[in-house]
């Protein structure tokens, strides 16, 4: 299929005159599948320009007419799911079941906030019998998006669907490696017949454009997902204005195996949480604390399953598991792992083979980690499996607390007691119990501690996007 290229701004496709290009790297086969325009100062301008100008029909015409763009835009996006699938394979690298899923995902958005775009209610009640209070929840005005490359549809469609079911208009900025996924929302967009400048688009440099939308003063909130170290920065910036943020930032998960868990189950959650996207995700499991008595057999059937993964190109047939995005991941867990042997682990390797030339990097099992290996505290970003053993209860949530990030955590076992104690006692934002994962469009994703904070997804996730107005009112 023709990608779409340019920007998008106020319902049309720009490309102006003189913009430098990037390269789009397929990281399977490395060859270029397309390009991308990087704007200039004065495009991110006529974005939030076209958004603001949007603001004020968009905001008026209620949630019920919202819901029905955002209905129309579900639908296409289903409609045109496998054409799409394989777009986001081509620039991510992920498989096409995964990208596919990706897609049904980000689609779910829609369907949530469809829902609570037409349930936008707000609070009457009477303090004093002359007195009476009014809450009205409003549009926040123009809000922008940051989004990874690691779900680079389904991180956009959960912040667009919010962020327009609450009337707010966006302009939106995709990373580099992946654009495609968000230029072909902004075309269903227009196929839907979105009112222009709801939503808008642009591409390139990833600190020019953040500095521009932080700046703002037009820009009213920035939801952005990606790394804790960027996230500081915006924090930062936005002191400048005090725009509201929503930080979806980096994760430390742990994923603790007790005595007592169903190994088969958790080694089916094991795979879910540390094989999606080949192990680039904020919420993959980053360490695993197992009982050691039940350490080796673990280990032995997580092993088993890993050497069943396929990888390959994406578009193959049974492709399971594909590249990493770029060399620079490949190399930041090269030298991960070397740190973690040179402090004592030992390191076992499956072996997957692939005919491909991409960042292609088979399953990896540390065992025996400790405490002062980089890979206890840095997030990983890849396929590799760091293992350490456990003899207590407080010691596996001691150990799983230790760490600055707070986003997702799991932990598996049979005993109902533990259940309450453990999900009460994990420092963390979101807790997956005898399950493997925690996203839903359903379910308000989000951290605490340096992982960020805001929610998406949910009824919680239109709040972010929502000032509540109150007045006063003096009753005769
Ligand atoms: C991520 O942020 O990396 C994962 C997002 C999700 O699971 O929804």
């Amino acid at each position: 299929m023709k990608l779409p290229s340019g920007f998008f701004i106020d319902g049309k496709w720009l490309q102006p005159e003189g913009r430098k290009t990037e390269a789009v790297i397929n990281p399977a086969t490395l060859d270029t599948i397309g390009e991308v325009l990087c704007v200039e100062e004065k495009d991110v301008e006529k974005a939030i320009q076209s958004a603001q100008k949007a603001l004020s029909s968009w905001r008026k015409i209620g949630g019920h007419e919202r819901a029905l763009y955002l209905r129309k835009i579900e639908k296409l996006i289903k409609e045109r799911v496998d054409e799409y699938a394989k777009v986001l394979v081509r620039e991510n690298g992920k498989s096409f079941a995964e990208a596919k899923g990706e897609i049904l995902y980000g689609a779910s958005y829609f369907d949530v906030y469809a829902g609570e775009a037409q349930r936008i209610k707000g609070e009457h009640y009477t303090i004093s019998p002359d007195v009476e209070v009014r809450l009205s929840p409003e549009p926040i005005g123009v809000v922008a998006a940051i989004t990874p490359w690691n779900f680079p549809q389904a991180m956009l469609a959960r912040k667009m669907a919010a962020a327009l079911a609450a009337g707010c208009t966006m302009v939106a900025k995709p990373d580099n490696q992946t654009p495609f996924s968000a230029l072909l929302l902004a075309e269903i967009c227009k196929d839907a017949g979105l009112p222009s400048g709801v939503f808008n688009v642009v591409t390139g440099d990833a600190p020019k454009i953040g500095k521009i939308l932080m700046s703002s003063p037009t820009v009213k909130k920035m939801s952005f997902t990606g790394s804790t170290r960027v996230g500081k920065i915006l924090a930062e910036q936005s002191a400048e204005n005090l725009k509201k943020l929503s930080l979806e930032l980096g994760g430390n998960a742990p994923f603790i195996v007790f005595e007592d868990a169903d190994l088969e189950a958790a080694v089916e959650g094991a795979m879910a949480s540390k094989y999606r996207n080949s192990g680039q995700t904020c919420v993959c499991t980053n360490r695993f604390f197992v009982h050691k008595s039940v350490s080796e057999k673990f280990i032995d059937l997580f092993a088993k399953k890993i050497e069943e993964l396929k990888m390959g190109n994406g578009l193959e047939k049974d492709t399971k598991i594909g590249p990493l995005i770029n060399k620079a991941a490949c190399e930041k867990i090269e030298e991960l792992v070397k740190d973690a042997k040179d402090k004592g682990a030992t390191l076992t390797e499956v072996n997957l083979s692939t005919q491909e030339k991409g960042y292609f990097m088979s399953p990896k099992i540390l065992k025996s980690v400790t405490k002062e290996a980089r890979i206890f505290s840095e997030e990983i970003f890849g396929p590799v499996s760091a293992v350490y053993e456990f003899s207590t209860e407080e010691e596996a949530i001691k150990l799983a607390n230790s760490t600055n990030y707070g986003l997702a955590s799991y932990f598996f076992t049979k005993d109902a007691k533990r259940i309450h104690r453990v999900r009460d006692a994990l420092a963390y934002g979101m807790v997956g119990v005898n399950h493997g994962r925690v996203s839903s469009a359903w379910a308000p994703f989000g951290g605490v501690k340096e992982s960020g904070y805001g929610k998406e997804g949910g009824a919680q996730g239109l709040k972010e996007y929502q000032v509540e107005k109150m007045s006063m009112e003096k009753i005769d």
